[in-house]
């Protein structure tokens, strides 16, 4: 990959995609929806190896929604089996690159018992890598995240007087996940769709055309340039 045009010295730290588009780019081609779900893979590695290769820290993926419940049995079925081979073949390639496996999202409701196995072996395996994390927000909402947060706080027994942004974070799915930095969206779609609500209060956010299972690592780069070209403010006032 050219890495000509980007500052190797500002990258992004945390980046998050929301991999759509993978149903319209199967029926563009004649095929079935879970056929570009399985096309989605592909896409996923090389967005892995791009972040790897662009010295990107943390790269968070939508991988399946609280809402995605909606779909068809069949779709479901196929996302889960789908997601728990994902992880069965490749946790020791991304291991021996220095990729540590995590996931956020809600574990307890719904998702079969043998994929949390098999995320929690990746956890396990991976859990002294520190060049990238890779976390797949899986059955993952950004309302269930401050929901869960705000009940295990209570049930901690924090006070009203100790409630602070800091402390909730502690009860986020990762308390450990840095702010996102730039959130990327495939597909053309506008919208968030309930992904890292409150972790994207101040990113850049990049929304592109192509559909998920086309994209590759150089549209990671190119989205990372176009990061390179804003100003961020954070609510307060450029010097320069
Ligand atoms: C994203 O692709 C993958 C998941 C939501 C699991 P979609 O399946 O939403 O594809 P489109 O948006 O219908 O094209
Ligand atoms: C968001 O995409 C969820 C994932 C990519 C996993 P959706 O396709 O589910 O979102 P909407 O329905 O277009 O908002
Ligand atoms: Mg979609």
């Amino acid at each position: 990959m050219d890495l000509s045009g980007v500052d190797l010295s500002s990258v992004p730290r945390h980046v998050a995609a929301v991999m759509d588009g993978n149903g319209r780019w199967a029926t563009r081609q004649g095929l079935k929806r879970t056929d570009g779900h399985a096309a989605g893979e592909h896409a996923l590695w090389d967005t892995v190896y791009g972040a790897l290769d662009l010295g990107v820290e943390w790269l968070t993926v939508y991988a399946f929604s609280t809402e995605n419940w909606k779909r068809s049995t069949e779709e479901v079925r196929f996302l889960m089996n789908f997601n728990q081979q994902l992880l069965i073949d490749r946790s020791q390639e991304l291991n021996e690159q220095g990729v540590r496996i995590r996931f956020a999202g809600r574990r307890n409701w719904r998702v079969p018992k043998r994929l949390i196995r098999r995320q929690d072996e990746s956890i396990e395996l991976t859990k002294d890598n520190r060049k990238l994390t890779l976390t797949m927000a899986f059955n993952y909402g950004g309302r269930a995240e401050i929901i869960d947060a705000m009940k295990a706080m209570v049930a901690d027994g924090v006070a009203p007087g100790d409630i602070t942004e800091k402390r909730l974070r502690q009860y986020f799915y990762d308390p450990e996940m840095p702010d996102v930095d730039l959130m990327i969206r495939t597909s053309g779609e506008f919208r968030i769709s309930n992904f890292l609500l409150w972790e994207i209060a101040y990113s850049e956010l990049v929304f592109v055309d192509t559909l998920w299972p086309d994209f590759r690592r150089e549209n990671l780069r190119d989205a990372i340039i176009e990061f390179q070209q804003r100003e961020r403010r954070f609510g307060g006032v450029d010097e320069a």
